[in-house]
């Protein structure tokens, strides 16, 4: 007798549930830290410093959450739109063990004070190696299934992932080349100038790919699936990848503008940053227009809610970043709370969102199940969480404005007119007001992970039998 081959889903389970438990303890970190910021007396003890558990932040949200949910929806795609399942399906657990092993040495070592000091690149070398080596097998897992399709095309969600994993494998192996002075500490192995550069350009595009392309990779899949309907444009979707992934790479300076990086360079940054804008809003206005005839379904899909939400602030986090940008709009942003707004706008709005849709999509299909354990949790979950969102960064555009005005307002004689300490104290209320937004969609995320343990207690784990290519995905 043969048995049909199946999906390999329990990676992408995995990968799954991890997503939402690591988005609770980096958020918990963000809230921790955001009310530090109100009362610096909770900084009490070193390890639990504002300094320590910033990075811890960061880390979490970034890699451990976001990582997680581009793991777990990749896995998932690629073998749907290839139809097939996965190459190597071993070393696709080796990679969600290899992960997670980088994110516990991560919360081990960050609060031990152990950095390199490159921001989103704190790990110390050795953690770096780990990185590397999952990275490549995650490579291998990834292509080699696309390798072994069963369909002539590669579907476009692939083609993000696929950026996405290329991209970041350069980003990390080039900046984070250093050299070793023991086990726990390293030198840059660039210098000056040149290594700030190198960190720019890492970092922006770690923003780029990590934080854009993989997420746009979700948005090409779980958007026209839940609704329904097919990608708006084609055509579109190749004309924005290829602008996106271009134009990125260049726009790295953009965050050394009125430092000792040549002049030129930063006008460089800033003009490609503008360019940005257009493939940008391209993929948006293809994301959202996918809906076009069934726009009655965002009434009572909360998942749609959440993935449509999400371009929405996508659009806007991409429309403000070329605007600060413009070196004289940096001029007034940079330092301020401006930046940290337009960070979760993108963050919670675009990165959180897509994510937290995608896996609600993911969660009862991985599960044996029809739906989420409770689809009106899932709607409160967008209108706490939106809640949140607002108030996160609607708080931060005011303070952010008021610190650059004051920073910058003179006295007739030309002296400031403002001690740095009269912005620190002017912030407070708007500050309250962020912790209070974090909350919230901290809160929305306990939502989540109760349903998500429901959904998964009542139903069983399951692999969908692998699909023949002339049937739908
Ligand atoms: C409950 C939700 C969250 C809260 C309360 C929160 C809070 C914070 C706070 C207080 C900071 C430090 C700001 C400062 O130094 O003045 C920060 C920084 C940061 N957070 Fe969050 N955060 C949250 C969620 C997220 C998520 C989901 C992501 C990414 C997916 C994220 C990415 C970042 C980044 C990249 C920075 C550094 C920004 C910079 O250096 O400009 N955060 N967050
Ligand atoms: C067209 C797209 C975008 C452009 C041109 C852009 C531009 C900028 C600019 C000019 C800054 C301020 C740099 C400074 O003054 O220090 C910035 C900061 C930042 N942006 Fe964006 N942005 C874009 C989209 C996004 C998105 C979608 C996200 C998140 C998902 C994001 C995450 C960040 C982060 C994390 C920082 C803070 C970096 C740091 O200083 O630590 N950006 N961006």
């Amino acid at each position: 007798m043969q048995t049909q081959a199946t999906y390999d889903y329990s990676v992408v389970r995995q990968f799954a549930i991890m997503t939402v438990v690591w988005g609770i303890v980096g958020m918990l970190v963000g809230v921790i830290i955001a009310a530090q910021l109100v009362w610096p007396e909770l900084n009490v003890h070193e390890f639990l410093h504002f300094g320590r558990l910033r990075p811890l932040h960061t880390n979490a949200v970034i890699f451990a959450f976001g990582g997680c949910a581009l793991f777990a929806t990749s896995y998932f795609v690629v073998q749907r739109t290839c139809h097939t399942n996965l190459f190597l399906p071993k070393l696709a657990s080796f990679t969600f063990w290899g992960w997670q092993l980088v994110i516990l040495l991560a919360a081990i070592t960050l609060p031990l004070g152990m950095t390199s000091g490159k921001e989103y690149a704190e790990l110390e070398w050795p953690i770096d190696i780990l990185i590397a080596i999952v990275w490549v097998s995650y490579a291998v897992v990834f292509f080699g299934t696309i390798a072994k399709r069963k369909t002539p095309h590669i579907y476009v969600a692939n083609w993000f992932y696929g950026a996405f994993i290329l991209a970041v494998a350069l980003l990390h192996i080039v900046n984070s080349a250093a050299v070793p002075v023991s086990l726990f500490k390293s030198y840059s192995a660039y210098a000056g100038v040149q290594d700030a550069m190198i960190q720019w350009w890492y970092g922006h595009n770690a923003v780029g790919f990590f934080l854009t392309a993989g997420f746009l990779g979700m948005m090409y899949y779980f958007v026209p699936k839940q609704a329904g309907r097919p990608v708006y444009s084609y055509r579109l979707s190749v004309v924005h990848f290829w602008a996106l992934i271009f134009t990125y790479m260049w726009a790295g300076p953009h965050h050394l503008h009125y430092t000792a990086l040549p002049d030129w360079t930063q006008s460089v940054g800033m003009v490609f940053s503008l360019i940005l804008l257009a493939p940008s809003w391209g993929g948006m206005i293809n994301g959202v227009m996918t809906l076009s005839g069934a726009w009655e379904k965002l009434r009572d899909d909360p998942i749609l809610k959440f993935l449509i939400t999400s371009l929405s602030f996508y659009g806007m986090s991409t429309f403000e970043g070329p605007m600060m940008s413009i070196k004289t709009v940096n001029a007034l942003s940079h330092y301020t709370d401006w930046t940290i707004g337009h960070v979760h706008s993108g963050a919670l709005g675009w990165v959180g969102m897509i994510s937290i849709g995608s896996i609600y999509y993911l969660l009862p299909r991985l599960y044996g199940k029809t739906g989420m354990y409770s689809t009106k949790l899932i709607t409160w979950h967008f209108w706490i969480a939106t809640i949140g969102i607002v108030l996160y960064i609607a708080s931060l555009w005011i303070a952010g404005v008021m610190q650059g005005l004051m920073w910058r307002d003179t006295n007739i004689d030309g002296t400031l007119k403002w001690a740095f300490v009269e912005s620190v104290k002017a912030s407070y209320p708007y500050w309250i007001i962020r912790l209070l937004g974090g909350t919230l969609y901290l809160g929305g995320m306990f939502i989540m992970f109760y349903n998500m343990v429901r959904t998964i207690a009542d139903g069983r784990a399951v692999d969908a039998p692998v699909v023949a290519p002339a049937a739908a995905h």
